[in-house]
């Protein structure tokens, strides 16, 4: 895990000890899920033009990976476009599909190399033509790959996905395939597009925004909320360490009561 490089530079010695001592002092999440936010304000702060900001923004997704890969998450979740993004102006939804476009045919043998898989969520029908080959083409060559999975949530909203799964669980009742009465917490979450990867232990927010912005709406029902004022373009590795010290600190108590998640972890660890 710790060769995991997709930056082309040799893990400092510093940060091995930062990463050793994470793992260490509790549990690293199985999945962590990323609201990458305030890359337009970022650039407007230094005189630039937007897309500046989404261009900077690239340099921490690798820096995310990287680190993620290193720590062993499992699987990372990155709301990359979303579906209301669609209404953004057209030079900038342009900008976004050439990044996206450069940005997989750049890193798509790096992330082969060190063992990640790259997947994706959302209407990606919605893309150009161009976008979709190159990403169908990645994803495809990193498919067997067992390290960390690396999802991009494209054209993704929390509503699609609910409906989308609402839609053909409803057909399935109407066919008679399937009973009102079998339709439970677990069956819809079977036909929501994540249905392969656990719910995010572990959801960061850059930028200050205190909002789910449609992302993962019935996934995140349990996750651990980290926000941070710092915009997704200065988000590296040192606010992923904090973002995790952060969550390890916390009670997950899944409605319960303390005492009795405390029993539960002490028996865990008899067992
Ligand atoms: C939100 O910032 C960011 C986006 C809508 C796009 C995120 C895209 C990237 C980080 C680059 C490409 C990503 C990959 C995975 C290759 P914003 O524009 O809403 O910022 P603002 O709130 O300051 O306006």
């Amino acid at each position: 895990m710790e060769t995991v490089t997709l930056n082309g530079t040799k893990q400092t010695e510093q940060d091995r000890l930062r990463q050793q001592e994470l793992k260490l002092s509790g549990e690293i999440p199985g999945h962590v899920a990323v609201i990458m936010d305030g890359n337009g304000r970022w650039a407007k702060s230094r005189g630039g033009i937007r897309v500046k900001g989404h261009q900077a923004g690239v340099d921490s997704v690798r820096d995310t990976v990287e680190v993620c890969a290193q720590l062993g998450v499992r699987h990372l979740t990155l709301f990359a476009f979303s579906t209301e993004n669609w209404t953004r102006p057209q030079h900038e939804v342009n900008a976004l599909m050439s990044l996206l476009v450069q940005t997989i045919r750049s890193e798509t043998q790096k992330l082969h190399e060190n063992n990640i898989r790259l997947t994706a969520i959302g209407q990606l029908d919605k893309f150009p033509t161009k976008c979709r080959n190159q990403l169908a083409e990645a994803i495809k060559l990193t498919k067997t790959n067992t390290g960390l999975e690396l999802c991009l949530a494209l054209s993704y909203s929390g509503r699609w996905d609910v409906t989308q799964a609402t839609r053909k669980i409803s057909e399935k009742v109407s066919k008679g395939q399937l009973s009102p009465d079998e339709v439970s917490d677990d069956l819809i979450s079977s036909y929501l597009v994540t249905a392969d990867k656990p719910d995010p232990d572990l959801i960061i927010r850059t930028s200050g925004e205190f909002r789910i912005s449609n992302f993962l709406l019935w996934q995140l029902a349990y996750t651990e909320f980290y926000i941070t004022e710092t915009f997704w373009p200065d988000f590296r590795r040192d606010e992923l360490y904090k973002a995790v010290e952060c969550y390890q600190g916390r009670e997950r108590r899944f409605g319960k009561v303390s005492e009795q998640v405390n029993s539960n972890d002490r028996e865990k660890q008899t067992s």
